[in-house]
């Protein structure tokens, strides 16, 4: 069995090797592997942000305790065997062939050596908490869920709360890290406020990655062409009109 492995990941590596170029192996460029892995498992890389690996298979790599699998830890040459299978087709299954076909060769081999490098033990085992946190809050630690104010679908409700779906997740971001710090401070009752000091950080991040990717109002009526077509530009949105900000000198002073 140990001959049989070995015989298995060396010619994974023959194979990493021929796929890298003619890299020499040395410890700086399975660094630089990973470094290059995670910002594919976060940005999903050819496959789309809606797409990236942790939507599914968890911030630590963890899976989500249904239908996708842990990564982390798991050997690096298995992972990107699996990839390859799933791009040539020796392993079917309808998101992961058509995601490992939009990664090149070397960055199927740059994520997989980041999920390998990942450290996995029954602490982290716990699964990914992302979508219950936004479903179900964490009532142990006082945050309401995200939903019970923004909506299942992150489309928003009411006037007050608004849609966090189809938001950029950098902005999401940045206004949980601008809560946190103080630096927006316009939100009734100081809910955003108290709830961006309850998240971690990671939890922040991954949290506006999954209500970026949320579908939003399902039900908004109208295309957006169609919106357009029904207000026809007004004189003053032509290039040549006057600005339609207010110069800094005529406004009235505070
Ligand atoms: C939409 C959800 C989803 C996304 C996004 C996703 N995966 Fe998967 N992944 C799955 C599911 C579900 C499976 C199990 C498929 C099966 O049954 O063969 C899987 C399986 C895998 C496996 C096989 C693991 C094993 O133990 O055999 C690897 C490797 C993998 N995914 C890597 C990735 C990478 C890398 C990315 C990002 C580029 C990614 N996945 C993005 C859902 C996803
Ligand atoms: C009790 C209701 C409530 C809960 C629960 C809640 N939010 Fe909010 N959220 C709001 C309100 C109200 C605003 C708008 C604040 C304002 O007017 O400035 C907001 C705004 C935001 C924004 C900024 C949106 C924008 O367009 O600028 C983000 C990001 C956000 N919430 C994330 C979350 C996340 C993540 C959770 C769950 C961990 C959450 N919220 C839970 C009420 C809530």
């Amino acid at each position: 069995m140990a001959s049989r492995n070995q015989g298995l990941s060396l010619a994974g590596a023959a194979a990493a090797i021929a796929l890298g170029g003619c890299a020499p192996v040395d410890t700086r460029s399975s660094e630089r592997f990973e470094k290059t892995g995670k910002l594919i498992a976060l940005s999903g890389a050819g496959a789309g942000a809606s797409n990236a690996c942790f939507t599914c298979h968890g911030l630590k790599g963890t899976g989500d305790g249904a239908g996708s699998p842990r990564l982390a830890g798991l050997d690096a040459g298995y992972l990107q065997r699996q990839l390859e299978a799933y791009g040539d087709g020796r392993r079917r299954h309808t998101q992961m062939s058509w995601i490992a076909r939009q990664l090149s060769a070397s960055e199927r081999k740059q994520v997989a050596a980041y999920y390998a490098a990942m450290p996995f033990s029954a602490q982290t085992a716990s699964v990914d908490s992302t979508p219950r946190l936004y479903a179900q809050g964490d009532p142990s630690r006082g945050i309401a869920s995200c939903a019970s104010c923004h909506g299942k679908n992150g489309q928003g409700l009411g006037p007050a709360n608004p849609p966090l779906g189809g938001q950029p997740a950098a902005y999401l971001e940045a206004q949980l890290e601008a809560w946190r710090h103080g630096k927006r401070r316009n939100d009734p009752g100081d809910v955003m406020l108290r709830i961006s000091q309850l998240l971690t950080p990671s939890e922040s991040a991954a949290l506006a990655v999954y209500a970026s990717n949320l579908p939003g109002d399902l039900l908004s009526p109208g295309s957006p062409e169609a919106f357009l077509e029904a207000h026809p530009d007004g004189p003053r949105s032509d290039a040549s009109g006057p600005p339609l900000h207010v110069p800094e000198s005529a406004r009235a002073t505070e």
